[in-house]
């Protein structure tokens, strides 16, 4: 078989003094929607913002499209394909919605495909086409991580990291973007997502990487995992 889009071997990363991730493993193939479940703590978060850049690695390698990132500067690695939808939005405070998908795609000099991308994100939220001119921050919780998942796709990745997909979102809401995220992953985009939810995390992905203590305490397909009596124990509550 081919080598995965992404594979991230043995990373170990933390916070001054305080490691947090320990020889972490996984791997994510193109086309794949994958997801990283674990509890609150677990190192999700650090985990994204180390493959990003945000965080430097202290042992281990990532490796993505055939190329070595380990410890790469965040702008290499948005240009080498991979965009981070952070946790909490972060949208910019007084630019509007469509200046935020803009500035998505500011590495990107293919202006006449950049108007035509944020014609086709407007199609896949019309929310956004609506509100394109209010200021982005101003928006609902849902409205505000429809607009932080368009700039993502914005940069054109191979692989789209989101984390946190549905934290603090109404059903209702999350049920759009998990539609969203089907469309856009059959229309080939690879997506790796973290999420708290794991059963609508296990509904969207076809594999699992489960997180305990900045470790990979299980892995594998996600109709799989929800047999497991400790997953459905742990994390599924049933
Ligand atoms: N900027 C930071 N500085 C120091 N410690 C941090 C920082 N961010 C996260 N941590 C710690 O790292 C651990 C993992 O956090 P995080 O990656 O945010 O977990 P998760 O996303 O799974 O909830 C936690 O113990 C957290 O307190
Ligand atoms: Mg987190």
């Amino acid at each position: 078989m081919s080598e995965p889009l992404l594979s991230v071997l043995d990373l170990s990363a933390g916070y001054g003094d305080v490691t947090v991730l320990w020889d972490v493993s996984l791997h994510v193939r193109q086309g794949e929607m994958v997801c990283i479940v674990g509890s609150n703590g677990a190192g999700k978060t650090t985990l994204l913002r180390t493959i990003s850049g945000l965080v430097r690695s202290r042992r281990g390698s990532i490796r993505f499209d055939g190329r070595d990132l380990t410890n790469a500067a965040p702008d290499a690695v948005l240009s080498a394909g991979v965009a981070h939808v952070p946790e909490g939005r972060r949208l910019f405070k007084g630019l509007t919605v469509r200046d935020n998908l803009l500035l998505g795609a500011y590495l990107r000099r293919d202006r006449e495909a950049v108007e035509r991308d944020l014609d086709r994100m407007f199609e896949l939220f019309p929310i956004l086409r609506e509100r394109a001119h209010q200021d982005a921050t101003t928006m609902s919780g849902g409205e505000q991580q429809m607009c932080a998942i368009a700039r993502g796709i914005m940069s054109r990745p191979k692989l789209l990291m989101i984390d946190e997909l549905s934290l603090g979102l109404a059903p209702r809401l999350v049920e759009r973007l998990s539609e969203a995220l089907v469309e856009i992953n059959r229309e080939g985009l690879t997506i790796l997502l973290v999420e708290q939810d794991v059963m609508a995390a296990f509904e969207l992905a076809s594999r699992a990487f489960v997180i305990e203590t900045g470790r990979v305490a299980m892995a594998g397909a996600t109709a799989t995992l929800s047999d497991d009596p400790a997953v459905r124990q742990a994390y599924l509550g049933l």
